[in-house]
């Protein structure tokens, strides 16, 4: 049994984002990602703090599972997109089978530190994003990863029925990505 640690609002999450974005910088460092995110501060959506603190201040959750002496294991966050957050992640150029929209869900990122990996924390904070999004109404989840990154694309795709919208590159704060777009229809038509 995994237990968790919610972060509902900007109280609750706060103290918490300098620590979500070092482990950003160091662990976005390796293929396939190779970023280079800067650590930065609040007001810089750029950076690595300030993409958290952006995503924060448009209230996004955040969860995280805590490891050993007071580390963070494994954290992820998610947030219902508004117009602001679609423009700020670059998702209004993409242009597949279909593509995300206002009131739909953003697995906005997640990151396991590595002496916890395969221990099922990722997959178990995917199934608290789908979660919030029912909870919230939400029609459809996104999730954006790297094209090589098979983790992802088997944990949502494989495991979760996620489909693929299409594939874009984009600039964001850490660099330049190929990126695959997934979704998922909650609410049966
Ligand atoms: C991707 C990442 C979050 C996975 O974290 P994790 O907690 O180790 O993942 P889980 O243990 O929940 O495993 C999820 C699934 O992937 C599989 N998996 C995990 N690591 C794997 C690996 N190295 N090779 C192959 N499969 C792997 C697991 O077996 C599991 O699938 P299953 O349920 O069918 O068995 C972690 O590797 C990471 O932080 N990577 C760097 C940052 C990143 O890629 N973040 C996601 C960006 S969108």
């Amino acid at each position: 049994m995994v237990e968790e640690v919610l972060c509902t609002g900007s109280s609750d999450a706060r103290p918490h984002l300098a620590t979500f974005a070092e482990m950003l910088c160091d662990l976005f460092r390796d293929p396939p990602f190779n970023f280079d995110w800067r650590y930065g501060d609040h007001d810089d959506p750029s950076s690595a703090l300030g993409f958290l603190s952006l995503l924060e201040s448009e209230g996004a959750t955040f969860w995280h599972i805590p490891g050993e002496d007071g580390a963070i294991a494994s954290f992820a966050f998610g947030i219902v997109l508004t117009q602001r957050i679609i423009e700020a992640l670059g998702l209004a150029n993409f242009e597949g089978t279909t593509h995300p929209q206002v009131g739909d869900y953003y697995c906005a990122g997640a990151a396991t530190a590595k002496p916890y990996r395969k221990r099922g924390y990722f997959s178990h904070l995917a199934e608290r994003r789908l979660d919030d999004a029912r909870a919230k109404g939400c029609r459809r989840v996104w999730v954006r990863t790297h094209t090589q990154c098979g983790i992802v694309r088997h944990t949502y795709g494989d495991n979760r029925g996620f489909e693929i919208a299409g594939t874009y590159t984009a600039n964001q704060g850490s660099g330049t990505m190929t990126s695959v777009m997934m979704y998922r229809d909650l609410v049966e038509c």
